[in-house]
């Protein structure tokens, strides 16, 4: 316990002393939201933010899972903290979708990063209509209990192949 303690001290002050390079941060960020129009999506097609969407992440380096039942979007991405940060601030500005609720944000370490091989820049598909129904309410599950919500949901879903 010590060594490792030792170890991360040492690595903290080279880390500040500009001796070591700075490690990859990457942000993991799920959010539930509601379509803006309860209509429809106002003459978008989710089949085409999806493919604007994978567009750009496959530029920016992003990973993303988005989901929709028909009236909700639930979506994890992940990417370079500043990538995640600016895509975030463009969702939060996106008038197609409101209500925008952030279930779980974090900083994933170098061990947690999901290679590319394993999630594209994104995957898309359709749920049942009750499925987000938990995560409404004034106190839906958050962080690690909303992930693992999440990824039992994606095991249920209708993915676009
Ligand atoms: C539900 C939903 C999911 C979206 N997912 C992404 C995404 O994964 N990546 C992305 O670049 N844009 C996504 N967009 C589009 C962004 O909100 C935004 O319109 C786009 O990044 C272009 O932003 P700009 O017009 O400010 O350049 C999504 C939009 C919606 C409504």
């Amino acid at each position: 316990m010590q060594k490792t303690m030792g170890g991360f001290a040492t690595r903290q002050r080279l880390l500040q002393a500009g001796r070591l390079p700075v490690p990859l941060m990457h942000r993991q960020i799920l959010y539930l939201s509601h379509l803006a129009s309860p209509g429809g999506l106002g003459g978008f097609r989710m089949a085409d933010i999806a493919k604007q969407a994978a567009k750009r992440n496959q530029l920016v380096g992003i990973r993303a899972v988005l989901l929709f039942d028909g009236y909700r979007f639930c979506h994890l991405f992940e990417g370079k903290d500043e990538e995640s940060s600016g895509l975030l601030a463009r969702l939060r500005a996106d008038p197609r979708h409101q209500g925008l609720r952030v279930l779980s944000d974090r900083l994933l370490c170098e061990c947690e990063i999901t290679p590319a091989y394993v999630l594209g820049p994104l995957v898309s598909g359709h749920c049942d209509a009750l499925e987000f129904d938990v995560f409404e309410g004034d106190f839906p599950p958050t962080g690690a209990a909303a992930l693992t919500h999440f990824t039992q949901i994606l095991r249920r879903a209708d993915l676009q192949p």
